[in-house]
């Protein structure tokens, strides 16, 4: 199979890529490759907003705030250049997505309606009610179908194809009938999202495995920043799935079982209270239920919304509204929702300079490589992302990718490669699997991941709980190796052998995590060392970089980039950070 450009992931990032490339010019072979239908991505999943300075609800907010609310929430970790391709471009990608079909909620003037989001200054996210992602995904596909990208849903990629100093493409396999095929590109992007799997509770789907950081530190390339993991501070307890911050957007309050507001009695929140980052607020959640002062002392707090009134409920925040009724029988019109910390979000993952280029080894661009979205870490969220940035980073710099794909693929030659090498690699791998003797089976092996990940490194971690997560992941790797018992032998539509190759991915991105942990000797955003709480910009004021292979990691470190493209160093340099 020969293409000019493969997209790797269907999400956002990946669609709004692949979109660019084709409007560019339609003759191009794009090839759009994911594990499921792309309308079934994880983005569809997200729900409050997109964030952008247009002025709709607040006229005074402009670039330069977006900015600094996105810098200072990155605990200043963020690449500022970075970030002001960000927030610059916003307002314009927001109106491009309209003229692209996409419905955002009004105003009643007709304007796109904005809501407060936590950490932002001023009200500037867009939204679609509270089913946002849903609204851009589907416009996305629609337009990716219209102009005759080729979907290669249901397929897997195996191995990415770096050889001579180049990528060259990818080795796959078609999921139902277990078809392995190598795909030559021109370019290659990743847009493969997030990891929350690698946790025991997250609002991430049943996709989010990491695979794409897998195929990455697989060829030798270092991940960035994997330290940093997001924890959304309301999942609903216990399921963990997301009742999304518009609900406190909208007025929502966190009550600890005492009924106080208890984000006032923190000094580092008492003013945004509960529109701190999700970084603080999370901690002062967990801070409650750890102090006994959960609902009847257990591990949840309550979100209150009955104060907003039924008609509001309803008409902004539907689908908090039917998680509540259809997880737990609560309507929260009446009573309040139980909540807790659930894994979100992923600030790490394949570094790449601001024209998403993937960075090896030496930080040089990877010639015919490309990542964006969540799988990527461009840098714009530092240690800590803003709610509604998310979005923002998945069609910001999927556009760009997809621009800047376009724009270079005539300086690159169709490559040549020996596809049989690659088959055959696949091939065995697969068969391996399949012919895999052991009595551990993928559901267990995953599970007692999941446990570690979230016992020893979880919102707060130190350097004890991180020896001794890194020392059974170990442990899990070798069982992975040498003990692995699949039922389904067959190749076709075979399901076990998929999450045989996800857990693989999962193991190496929890070590990658694990060992960036314990490499940090700091607090900083969600990355909070209980023997370490003080954030030290004198030792850590850089990106951690680290190398996977096996069950072996290696860490190293660059610097962060602390200038705006067009404004001087001292405007947005480190202080403490207080809302
Ligand atoms: O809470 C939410 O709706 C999530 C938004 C985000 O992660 O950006």
């Amino acid at each position: 199979m020969e293409l000019d450009v493969l997209v790797v992931g269907g999400g956002l990032a990946g669609s709004r890529a692949a979109l660019a490339i084709a409007q560019k010019n339609p003759q191009h072979r794009i090839g759009l490759m994911a594990k499921t239908h792309p309308i079934r991505s994880h983005s569809v999943a997200a729900q409050g907003g997109i964030a952008a300075a247009l002025q709709n609800l607040d006229p005074a907010d402009n670039w330069l705030a977006h900015a600094y609310d996105t810098i200072k929430g990155s605990d200043y970790l963020a690449d500022q250049d970075a970030v002001e391709l960000l927030t610059r471009s916003a307002p314009e990608v927001i109106i491009d997505l309209e003229h692209l079909g996409v419905l955002f909620s009004r105003f009643e003037d007709g304007r796109i309606a904005q809501r407060p989001f936590g950490g932002h200054t001023h009200g500037r996210a867009c939204y679609a009610a509270d089913k946002t992602g849903h609204a851009i995904l589907h416009e996305l596909v629609v337009n990716l179908q219209r102009l005759g990208v080729r979907l290669f849903s249901e397929w897997y990629a195996l191995e990415l194809i770096y050889e001579d100093g180049e990528v060259k493409g990818i080795t796959a396999f078609e999921i139902e009938s277990g078809k392995i095929e190598v795909f030559c590109a021109r370019s290659v992007l990743l847009a493969t999202g997030g990891y929350g799997r690698v946790y025991r509770t997250t609002s991430n789907d049943f996709a989010s495995n990491g695979d794409g950081l897998h195929l990455a530190t697989k060829a030798g390339l270092p991940l960035q920043d994997m330290e940093f993991v997001q924890f959304h501070p309301t999942g609903l307890h216990p399921a963990g799935v997301l009742i999304s911050e518009a609900v406190r957007g909208e007025g929502a309050y966190l009550i600890n079982d005492l009924g106080e507001r208890f984000m006032g009695h923190y000094a580092n929140s008492s003013q945004r209270m509960e529109l701190s980052p999700r970084d603080i607020t999370s901690r002062h959640i967990e801070e409650e239920i750890l102090a006994g002062r959960g609902i009847g002392g257990q591990n949840f707090v309550y979100l209150d919304v009955r104060h907003l009134g039924a008609e509001k409920i309803r008409s902004r925040i539907p689908f908090a509204r039917e998680e509540g009724l259809r997880f737990l029988g609560i309507d929260c019109i009446e009573a309040p929702l139980p909540v807790r910390p659930t894994v979100h979000y992923s600030m790490g993952g394949i570094p790449t300079n601001t024209d998403t280029q993937v960075l090896d080894a030496t930080l040089n661009p990877v010639p015919g490589l490309f990542a964006a979205g969540e799988c990527a870490c461009v840098s714009v969220h530092g240690a800590n992302r803003l709610g509604a940035n998310s979005l923002l980073e998945c069609v910001v710099y999927g556009r760009r990718a997809g621009e800047i794909i376009a724009a270079r693929l005539g300086d690159r030659q169709m490559p040549k490669l020996n596809t049989h090498t690659y088959e055959l690699r696949a091939e065995q791998r697969l068969q391996n699997l399949l012919r895999s003797q052991g009595t551990r089976r993928i559901a267990d092996l995953r599970q007692e991941l999941q446990e570690t990940m979230t016992q020893t490194c979880g919102i707060f971690r130190n350097a004890r709980s991180l020896t001794q997560g890194l020392n059974r992941l170990q442990c899990l790797h070798d069982e992975y190796q040498q003990n692995l018992h699949l039922d389904d032998r067959n190749l076709t539509f075979n399901m076990e052998l998929v999450q045989a190759l996800e857990l693989r991915s999962l193991l190496t991105v929890a070590m990658a995590i694990a060992s960036s942990a314990l490499e940090r000797c700091e607090s900083r955003g969600a990355h909070s060392r209980s023997d370490f709480p003080e954030r030290d910009d004198s030792q850590y004021l850089r990106h951690t970089l680290v190398y996977v292979q096996q069950n072996l990691w290696r860490t190293a470190s660059r610097p962060v980039n602390l200038c705006l493209q067009s404004l001087d160093r001292d405007r947005f340099s480190p202080k403490e950070r207080v809302y």
